[in-house]
């Protein structure tokens, strides 16, 4: 192993309103604050595998904006490989973000520069890295762009992880490509239209979805931990225990800890347990990047 992860995804401004409840339709609320932070869920997962020390390799594309230089400059920082991210003519990717008193959260994205990656530059760019153990991909780019990762991902022997959000119509010569397939609830009920709501449902709704072509597939349940089903069998883990403030890009934080663990080589489990580790901790910090923890800091929760 390698420890080396390519993330074919999205890069957005994330534009974060808090307010203490969320508005009803046609009526307006005051709102408490408003911050600008980099986000995305390709950034996002990215950026939680490099701080978790994986070498990590970024696809995607940004705006000739002001803010494609500004999420540029954040990936460099970050010490992830900016090579594969082009930059396209118009608006880089927005995200407008609501987070509620208790944390909730709701998300609209205008992908903007994000629909100019372009499958082709995806697969060339794949295959001139050689060794890589992990291709995470997720939906927030072009659909055609998400099958070039996986399919030539798999040629060149990584495992490929895909994080299914937003729920799109995700095409079988994809889902065929996909080694782990990572949704949260409310993403595996829209994918199957099964139950999720207790661990007996959620497994039932993992195994439909490996029948799709997934060998493994962990549906992330927030608090509740996580269920997962696998060639070995199925089963649930824990969450650790954390008081959320924020769970913008927990979810985020779960993959890239769960793509740092494989790259390194761990076990499935052990994989898990990084994924809940950095996706609690995102959980306790405001923000997208802001959130994601550092390697010292999952290690610590791990061992505790
Ligand atoms: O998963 C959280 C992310 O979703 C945000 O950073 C936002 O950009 C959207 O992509």
């Amino acid at each position: 192993m390698h420890n080396r992860i390519a993330v074919v995804g999205s890069l957005n401004i994330d534009l974060v309103v808090e307010l203490d409840r969320m508005p009803s339709a046609g009526e307006t609320v005051f709102g408490t604050s408003l911050q600008r932070h980099p986000g995305g869920k390709g950034l996002n997962q990215a950026v939680a595998a490099a701080r978790l020390e994986s070498e990590v390799h970024m696809i995607g594309a940004v705006g000739d904006d002001g803010s494609g230089d500004w999420l540029l400059g954040v990936v460099r920082r970050e010490n992830i490989d900016a090579r594969g991210i082009a930059q396209a003519s118009g608006t880089s990717g927005t995200a407008l973000i609501e987070v509620d008193s208790t944390g909730e959260n709701r998300i609209i994205v205008i992908p903007g520069a994000n629909n100019a990656v372009d499958p082709g530059a995806v697969a060339a760019h794949l295959t001139s890295l050689g060794a890589v153990d992990v291709v995470l991909t997720q939906g927030e780019v072009p659909i055609d762009a998400m099958v070039a990762a996986a399919e030539t991902g798999r040629s060149i022997g990584a495992r490929i992880v895909l994080n299914p959000a937003p729920v799109r119509d995700y095409p079988a010569e994809l889902l065929r490509n996909v080694d782990v397939l990572v949704p949260n609830e409310h993403e595996a009920h829209e994918l199957t239209g099964m139950p999720v709501g207790n661990m007996v449902d959620a497994v039932e709704a993992a195994q439909a979805l490996q029948e799709k072509g997934p060998s493994c597939v962990i549906i992330t349940r927030g608090d509740k931990g996580a269920v997962w089903t696998s060639p070995e069998g199925s089963g649930q883990s824990a969450a650790f225990k954390v008081s959320p403030v924020d769970t913008v890009a927990a979810g985020d934080a779960f993959c890239g800890g769960l793509a740092s663990g494989l790259a390194r080589g761990t076990t499935m489990a052990e994989a898990m347990r990084w994924g809940a580790a950095a996706g609690a901790l995102a959980a306790t910090i405001k923000g997208a990047v802001p959130s994601l923890p550092s390697l010292e800091k999952v290690t610590e929760l791990l061992e505790r």
